[in-house]
């Protein structure tokens, strides 16, 4: 049987086998997503608050209905109102080691409803959010699965599968670019990228020895962070060494891909993720 976790942050919560897999309610937001056996897959900060209208630090953090300030930079407050409303739980089915729990939230503001699906498994983790356009006018979304991956050591950390990818560099500072992703993307500075990208990243993590797969559907954007020494020590909710320990890969439609959708229509975007480790871990 789940938990249902109540003060500060609802929720639902679960142990099968071993397993570990939560979500909260507030943001329909993914907290754990940690098969038996293997460390947890999803990062969540030890400084993060765990308080209404805040967002959680870490997990999978929903960006709905903008990105940021969003396209035109004067939306507030940043990545949306999705990831700090509380959503409707509306199906929770734990069977056979695995959970699903479905949410949904209301059209609000001009802005559409949207339905999050997570199928935690033993073997893979399965998000998926349908946007759906049940107002009268078009509209546009901008959305994004912003999850927070946990490394043994970024330094050491590799992401493959955006060879000849384009990206806009949003390091500020930064030469924007456009810039063409030569190999593997690594590590040893700030990094916050926006790479068209559709297919599958694939995280090597050799200080932990192990490979994060992570395939999407629906998503013609990929966003690529991690905030590095200075950025970390100036967010109060990050602690000073954390950036060493995680890497956010966001399957995610932004900018120049964000969707736009006729009355009635749907557009789901999605992220499967597995994890594969080369030796037994001990956690
Ligand atoms: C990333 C952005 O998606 O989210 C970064 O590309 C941003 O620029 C990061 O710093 C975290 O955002 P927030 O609002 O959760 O602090």
């Amino acid at each position: 049987m789940p938990t249902y976790l109540t003060e500060p942050l609802p929720g639902i919560e679960a142990r099968p086998g071993g397993a570990h897999y939560a979500v909260l309610d507030q943001g329909a937001h993914v907290l754990a997503w940690q098969p038996a056996g293997h460390r947890p897959v999803l990062w969540v900060s030890a400084a993060s608050e765990f308080r209404p209208g805040v967002a959680v630090r870490g997990g999978i953090p929903l960006v709905f209905p903008w990105f940021g300030a969003g396209t035109d930079g004067e939306h507030a407050p940043s990545h949306g109102y999705g990831r700090i409303t509380d959503w409707q739980r509306e199906e929770v089915v734990e069977q056979q080691g695995s959970l699903r729990v479905r949410y949904r939230l209301a059209a609000r503001e001009g802005f559409p409803a949207a339905m999050l699906t997570v199928e935690f498994g033993p073997e893979q983790l399965e998000v998926s959010l349908a946007i759906v356009n049940d107002t009268a006018a078009e509209v546009t979304v901008e959305a994004a699965l912003h999850t927070y991956f946990a490394v043994g050591d970024i330094r050491r950390a590799r992401i493959d599968g955006f060879d000849q990818a384009s990206y806009v560099d949003t390091v500020p500072g930064a030469d924007p670019g456009p810039h063409l992703q030569a190999g593997p993307i690594t590590f040893g500075a700030e990094t916050d990228r926006r790479y068209h990208h559709e297919g599958t990243a694939v995280l090597h993590d050799p200080a932990w020895g192990r490979t994060i797969t992570v395939a999407k559907t629906g998503s013609a954007t990929t966003v690529v962070w991690n905030p590095w020494i200075a950025k970390s020590a100036a967010m109060a909710d990050f602690g000073d060494d954390e950036w060493q320990r995680m890497v956010c890969i966001e399957a995610a439609n932004v900018r120049d891909t964000a969707v736009h959708l006729a009355p009635g229509a749907t557009h789901t975007l999605s992220q499967t993720i597995g994890v594969a480790e080369s030796a037994p871990q001990t956690v």
